[in-house]
């Protein structure tokens, strides 16, 4: 078993650049971008998320015992109780949200990954942490647009604050830090592009 020669973080960027390019670009996310989005459209929008954190944080959760390379997924970066909080702040009851089928394709998927291949989780992981250098951006517009408070229904979008760059780079070290044999460094990469097909597929469906 070799170990990978390239950073992962690098191979990561590289892999998905063309896939952000797009998601950076699709209709649903250029809405949000600009705050064009109903404060409706923005909690459905936050309820498939929720149900996406959910099944793969549970994974993580579950599986670190096991694998102890999980555990640069800290707690703290978690989406999905601020996603319940920012629902519920919104007037959404949490509970009531159903995924839609592209969410539950994903969902579905995350799990057959994590019974199979536990590190792969981290290539989920960082698709998602990394989507948080955008959300802070959306958040900003939204606050203005939807009237949004502080901490009150944009919790999910820019949980850092002006944090954020140092903590980006504090997970790209800590992930980057682990080793990889070159099965495991597929699978994590094979993850991150399916988790922008998922979320790519999923905002569609908005
Ligand atoms: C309006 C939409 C978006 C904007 C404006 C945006 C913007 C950005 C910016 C500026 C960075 C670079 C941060 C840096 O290197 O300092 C970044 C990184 C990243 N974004 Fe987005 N993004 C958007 C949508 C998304 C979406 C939808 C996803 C995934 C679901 C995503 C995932 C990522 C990831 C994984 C990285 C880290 C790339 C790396 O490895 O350095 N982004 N984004």
């Amino acid at each position: 078993m070799t170990t990978m020669q390239v950073n992962i973080m690098d191979a990561l960027k590289a892999r998905t650049a063309e896939q952000h390019r797009r998601a950076e670009q699709s209709p649903f996310m250029r809405g949000l971008v600009s705050g064009q989005v109903t404060r409706e459209g923005y909690a459905r929008w936050l309820g498939q998320m929720m149900h996406v954190h959910a099944a793969l944080e549970g994974e993580i959760v579950a599986r670190r015992g096991a694998e102890p390379r999980l555990a640069v997924a800290s707690d703290e970066q978690f989406g999905a109780p601020r996603l319940r909080a920012d629902l519920v702040a919104l007037g959404v009851d949490p509970a009531s949200v159903r995924p839609s089928r592209a969410t539950a394709a994903l969902t579905d998927h995350v799990r057959a990954v994590a019974a199979s291949c536990p590190v792969a989780l981290l290539g989920f992981h960082y698709v998602l942490e990394g989507s948080k250098n955008g959300n802070a951006y959306i958040a900003k517009a939204l606050r203005r647009t939807l009237g949004l408070a502080t901490g009150a229904g944009d919790a999910y979008l820019d949980p850092y604050g002006e944090q954020q760059r140092a903590k980006w780079a504090a997970f790209r070290e800590a992930m980057g830090g682990q080793e990889y044999s070159e099965t495991d460094a597929a699978a994590v990469l094979d993850a991150a592009c399916a988790m922008f097909d998922g979320i790519t597929a999923m905002n569609g469906e908005m």
